[in-house]
């Protein structure tokens, strides 16, 4: 995953509007991160489980925590969006995800 530095990855975190993090022992073993706007607005970021740990369903745990605060926060009709990297479609596509054409840029 992309390393965005301490500064700007401390405003992102400010700015969840709702997060999901798994511990083992006190250990961070995995992680999801809704922000948006709350209202029209949402988008997956962040979803990652520890090499260690993959494989065990905890990305799918994090999923459904995820669309399930989603779906009982938000407004009907907003619209959650994600960018999937290879190999993690399926992941979203259980969890009601269907593709989309997407445009992104970096800030230079
Ligand atoms: C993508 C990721 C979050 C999945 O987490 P996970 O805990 O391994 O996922 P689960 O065990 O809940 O399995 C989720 C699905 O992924 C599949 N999967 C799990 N590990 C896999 C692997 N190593 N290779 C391919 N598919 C895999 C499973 O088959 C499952 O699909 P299914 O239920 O339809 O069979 C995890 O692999 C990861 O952190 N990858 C690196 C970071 C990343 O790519 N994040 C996604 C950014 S968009």
């Amino acid at each position: 995953m992309s390393d965005f530095g301490q500064a700007a990855t401390e405003i992102s975190l400010q700015n969840t509007l709702h997060g999901v993090w798994l511990r083992e022992g006190g250990r961070l073993v995995g992680m999801g991160r809704l922000i948006g706007d709350g209202g029209a607005f949402a988008q997956v970021v962040d979803v990652a489980v520890h090499p260690d740990f993959q494989g065990q369903g905890h990305g799918h745990r994090i999923m459904a925590a995820l669309v399930g605060w989603a779906d009982a926060n938000l407004p009907k009709g907003a619209y959650i969006s994600l960018i999937a990297d290879p190999g993690a479609e399926r992941l979203y596509e259980r969890h009601g995800f269907s593709h989309r054409t997407g445009m992104a840029r970096l800030v230079p």
